[in-house]
This record gives C-alpha cells, sequence and structure tokens, in this order.
C-alpha cells in the first residue's frame, strides 16, 4: 500500500548493484510513495547492468559517481538537479566496501592502504556527498538525507574486520553534520542499522550465513529484510519524522536489546549434554 509520502520530493539514491540491494528496494518504493530522483552507482559498478532494469522500473535516470571523487559528485548533483527540475529533498547513501574484507586478511595483520579505502568509501564518502550538497546548497530545508549502517559499529563482530571502524565513524558523522546541515539549512541526516541481509556486500563478510542465523535466532522479531529497512528509510525521507536528526534508527527486529534468548540457551543446553 503507497501512502504518496513523498509527491513532489526529488531525490540521489546511491548503491543500487542488483535487485537484493538494499537501495534497490529503497528506489522502488521511493517511486511507489511519489518521489523522483537519480540513481547513482560507482562507473564499475554500472558495468554489472542490472541498475539500467531498475532505471526502467523507476523511470529515473542513472549517473555514474564514484563517491569518493568530489568533482563526480558535483557533477553529479549539477545533473540532478538539471534532471529533477530543482534541489534535492532526499539523499540515500547506500555504499560500502572493504579490500580487507574482501581479500579475508585478518584483522590484526590490516592492510592500511585497504584501510583508508574502507573508510573512504564507507563512511567519508557521506561527508564528501555533504559537504558538496552543502556548497552547492544542492538540498531544501527539511531535506533527508540516510545512510546505512551495522551494530558492529558498537560492538565486536569478529569477522566485521574494518568495516566496524568505518560504521563507527559513518554513525560519528551522522551526528556531527547532522548538527552542522541541520542548524544551517534544517537539513536531516540519520542512519539506519540493518539486521544482516543477503546482498553482494553482506554476503562478502566471512561467515555472514552465521551472523545471519545468530541475529535471526536471537531477536524477538527475527532478523528484518531489505523491504522492511526501505520502509523505515522512506519514513525518515518523509515529513512524518521531521524532527528526527542525528539518529542511528535500529531495523534489527530487537536484536541490539537482546543478550540472550530462550532460542539461543536451548541451543547451548543441548550442546552442553552433547559434550
Ligand atoms: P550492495 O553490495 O548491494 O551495495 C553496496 C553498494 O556500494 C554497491 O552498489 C556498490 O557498487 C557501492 N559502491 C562501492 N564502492 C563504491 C564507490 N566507490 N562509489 C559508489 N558506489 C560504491 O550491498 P548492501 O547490503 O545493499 O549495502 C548497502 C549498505 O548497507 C552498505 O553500507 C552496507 O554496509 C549496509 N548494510 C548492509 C547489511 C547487510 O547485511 N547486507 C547490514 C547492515 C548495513
Amino acid at each position: 500500500m503507497a501512502y504518496n509520502l513523498l509527491k513532489g520530493k526529488r531525490g540521489i539514491i546511491f548503491g543500487a548493484l542488483d535487485e537484493n540491494s538494499i537501495a534497490w528496494k529503497v528506489a522502488i518504493k521511493a517511486k511507489e510513495e511519489g518521489g523522483e530522483f537519480v540513481l547513482s552507482n560507482s562507473p564499475i559498478a554500472l558495468r554489472k547492468k542490472d541498475i539500467f532494469e531498475l532505471g526502467k522500473k523507476t523511470n529515473s535516470q542513472i549517473i555514474a559517481a564514484d563517491v569518493t571523487e568530489i568533482s563526480e559528485l558535483e557533477d553529479l548533483f549539477d545533473e540532478s538537479i538539471k534532471i529533477l527540475g530543482g534541489k534535492l529533498d532526499f539523499i540515500l547513501h547506500s555504499v560500502g566496501m572493504s579490500p580487507n574484507v574482501r581479500k579475508d586478511i585478518p584483522y590484526s595483520e590490516l592492510n592500511y592502504d585497504y584501510l583508508m579505502k574502507t573508510l573512504d568509501v564507507s563512511a567519508i564518502s557521506l561527508h564528501k556527498i555533504l559537504s558538496v550538497a552543502l556548497k552547492m546548497d544542492a538540498i531544501n530545508e527539511w531535506g533527508s538525507v540516510v545512510t546505512l549502517s551495522y551494530i558492529a559499529s558498537q560492538r565486536v563482530f569478529s569477522s566485521y574486520s574494518d568495516m566496524s571502524h568505518a560504521k563507527a565513524m559513518l554513525e560519528s558523522i551522522v551526528k556531527q553534520f547532522g548538527y552542522h546541515y541541520g542548524v544551517r539549512k534544517k537539513v536531516r541526516i540519520n542512519a539506519v542499522s540493518q539486521s544482516p541481509t543477503r546482498t553482494t556486500a553482506g554476503a562478502g563478510v566471512s561467515g555472514f550465513n552465521a551472523f545471519y542465523n545468530y541475529a535471526d535466532a536471537m531477536s524477538p522479531l527475527g532478523n528484518a529484510d531489505s523491504n522492511s529497512c526501505a520502509n523505515v528509510c522512506i519514513f525518515l525521507f518523509s515529513d512524518l519524522s521531521k524532527q528526527i536528526t542525528m539518529q542511528t534508527v535500529y531495523n534489527d527486529g530487537g536484536f541490539s536489546s537482546m543478550g540472550i534468548s530462550n532460542k539461543l540457551i536451548q541451543q547451548y543446553i543441548d550442546g552442553d549434554c552433547k559434550e
């Protein structure tokens, strides 16, 4: 069911790689809710071509931009405002990548050049997007920017490696920039901390199935899927959440408040009995 929550609103959605991507689901719902937007991804990601199908489905144009390159972001904002016919009301930053995780490098032996890349792509890119947008005055008052985080920003998930540093930094940028953009232009910035979700980036984390199954067994509501994440993003883009800013909103079925669940207690009791 659609409620026209984004009617008359314009945006940019970063990070739809294929139909499993969280950004893909957000784009579909943003369209259903009456929003108009430009889709963006890195030049390499566009080679996968799936995004063009999403472009057709949502009647949106696609513009390549590497989120770490300021000049590409400036061109993207410039072109998007022209295409959409006015300044922006919402931005989704759904971007993450760690060469250390991809190459399965042990945490205690991180490659520091890769670490810089992880931070640049997965966290500093949000700062770059916001900084370019503020300089260009590209976002309307009460506009809303949403990024995607994971609870490994706050707690140890042993194989999440340097992505945990990226997520901690990302959530910190949400707060710091949320203040600066808020006082100057009344623009809101929030993160959604999402349950483990089967996507290209998610499945790249070693032991992903364990993350997924453990969180599902721990959470009273079970894992939150990507469609429910998209719903939260739409709410945060909409005027319904006008006074919410600088927050990390947990879309995780209750996982972040848990210590242990009966399901897991049972599993470990059974485990003890077997030994
Ligand atoms: P995904 O792999 O579909 O999306 C990641 C996107 O980042 C891809 O579209 C990729 O092309 C883009 N990207 C990477 N480097 C880029 C660059 N230099 N410039 C522009 N775009 C670039 O995976 P997913 O899961 O949809 O990831 C979206 C966000 O959600 C990420 O921030 C991820 O960390 C976060 N997240 C994912 C969870 C999961 O379990 N899948 C859980 C919690 C958060």
